[in-house]
């Protein structure tokens, strides 16, 4: 089974003023191991407006840079918009697609991220496609059919040897911002099953795909859930604000 490497990546939502990502970025960098004894991939997930300031302290440093949205089209009627052509302009690497956040608040549909998946990739852009349950949803038995629908319509245009190059974050909603972490057989159970989804389309992809959890991650949790075999890394909210508590859950995917 070849290797995936951990990924930890730190979504800051709405926060981070220049100054504050200024001060972020520069104490992270002294928290963190050098790139090459780091147990996993790190990165951040910031406002659109931090970009640069991240970009600009943390190059050669191996932290990953994504921004937290993204339009499908390049150009067009579209206010408030930024293309995934501008993001490769500003030397972005990554993106996040579908946050449950965004569904639910800005419409974020399963129909926008048919193109928005593919038109990351095509760009050049690295997608972390968000997918997870909400509460009602665990409780009435429909986990597995509601990731059945989110992973199968985010991925539809997809090819089969380009699956690998998106990273799956299963977050539920539950559990987002709550405390309340899934506990790690929870983590593991749906991870397994996004897993499983992704291996009906290609069997090699799913050895390869980076299935990260999400929800009410902290220092005092990682370890246990980073030991799944199926959970590959963690995307962080609240936490990762504090860079030593990010850098904490790095260390944590090193067992
Ligand atoms: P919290 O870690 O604050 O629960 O947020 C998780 C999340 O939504 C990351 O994208």
């Amino acid at each position: 089974m070849p290797e995936r490497r951990p990924y930890v990546a730190g979504n800051w939502k709405l926060w981070g003023t220049r100054a504050q990502a200024d001060e972020y970025c520069r104490r992270l960098l002294t928290l963190l191991p050098e790139a090459s004894r780091r147990p996993a991939d790190v990165g951040l997930c910031v406002p659109f407006t931090a970009l640069d300031v991240c970009l600009e302290l943390l190059k050669g440093s191996g932290v990953l840079v994504a921004a937290q949205n993204m339009h499908a089209a390049e150009t067009g009627a579209f206010t408030g918009e930024i293309s995934p052509a501008m993001l490769v302009e500003a030397g972005v690497q990554s993106v996040v697609l579908g946050h449950s956040e965004r569904r639910l608040y800005s419409g974020e549909t399963d129909r926008a991220l048919q193109e928005k998946v593919p038109a990351a990739l095509a760009a050049g852009l690295q997608p972390i496609l968000c997918v997870g349950e909400t509460e009602a949803e665990r409780e009435a038995g429909q986990t597995e059919r509601k990731l059945r629908h989110q992973v199968g319509e985010a991925l539809v245009d997809i090819a089969d040897d380009r699956l690998a190059d998106v990273v799956l974050a299963y977050e539920p909603i539950w559990a987002i911002g709550t405390g309340q972490v899934a506990t790690p057989g929870q983590a593991q159970e749906a991870i397994a099953f996004v897993r499983a989804l992704v291996a009906s389309r290609s069997e090699k992809a799913a050895t390869r795909v980076r299935v990260l959890y999400g929800g009410s991650v902290k220092p005092e949790n990682a370890v246990e859930i980073l030991a799944q075999p199926d959970v590959d890394g963690a995307l962080v909210g609240g936490a990762s604000l504090d860079p030593d508590s990010l850098a904490r859950i790095t260390a944590a995917a090193g067992g």
